[in-house]
């Protein structure tokens, strides 16, 4: 069998597998939680979500990712919690009622958010930077999983939830642990699912020959 022939078996599955590839990263898209509608989240599906967050890539295998995941009559707790965070680390005439506004409304318009932490081993061998890329992948990961269901995601990273008072809440005790942000979890409102767009690839690569 020629594997260059257009019909060889072998063609035919690389050809599959980089669609199965292509359809999966090309699809996932942020869709904020204004957006989703009111349909819960089922626990099987925040599973897979989670379990294929931890297959994420990381460094010396310190597995930084932790995920706190507010439900239910939790997502109050967190609006609340937000509120009162930005009135304390804004400067009082600093404070914008509009974005107070969102804090309130947002954790309830998603059937589920996530609080993304990243744990710090004490010993530090691995970089603050090595161990936020490796949250980011377990980020991606999920969010790729529920763009694949069909699910609305969206990664916020409002510079309030990168504070001490944000850990200490959630319980993540490292005195280098941080939080990455929420990400909004649901299902679209809409039928039509967004389009998305990037700059040409060919701007962001350099081929070095010799
Ligand atoms: C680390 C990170 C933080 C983000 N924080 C925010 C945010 O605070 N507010 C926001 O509107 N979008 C945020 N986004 C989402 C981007 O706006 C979104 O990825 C971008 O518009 C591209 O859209 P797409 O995800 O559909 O491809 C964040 C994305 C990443 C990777």
């Amino acid at each position: 069998m020629n594997p260059d022939e257009p019909n060889s078996p072998q063609l035919d599955a690389e050809a599959l597998r980089l669609a199965a590839a292509n359809a999966l990263i090309r699809r996932r898209r942020t869709i904020k939680p204004a957006l989703m509608s009111s349909k819960p989240v089922e626990n099987r599906h925040l599973a897979a979500m989670l379990e294929n967050a931890n297959w994420a890539p990381t460094h010396g295998m310190t597995e930084p990712w932790r995920f706190f995941v507010f439900k239910d009559d939790g997502r109050q707790r967190l609006a609340d919690f937000l509120q009162d965070l930005y009135k304390k680390l804004t400067p009082e005439n600093a404070v914008r009622p509009e974005k107070l506004e969102k804090m309130a409304k947002q954790p309830l318009q998603a059937s589920v958010v996530i609080a993304i932490g990243m744990a710090r081993q004490p010993i530090e061998k691995i970089s603050e930077t090595d161990e936020i890329a490796a949250v980011s992948c377990a980020i991606q990961n999920l969010h790729l999983t529920a763009s694949a269901l069909g699910m609305a995601g969206f990664w916020s990273s409002p510079p309030i939830t990168d504070s001490r008072e944000m850990c200490d809440w959630l319980g993540l005790e490292g005195e280098k642990d941080r939080c990455l942000g929420l990400f909004y979890l649901g299902w679209p409102e809409d039928e039509e699912w967004p389009e998305g767009k990037r700059g040409d690839i060919i701007e962001k690569v350099k081929f070095i020959h010799d």
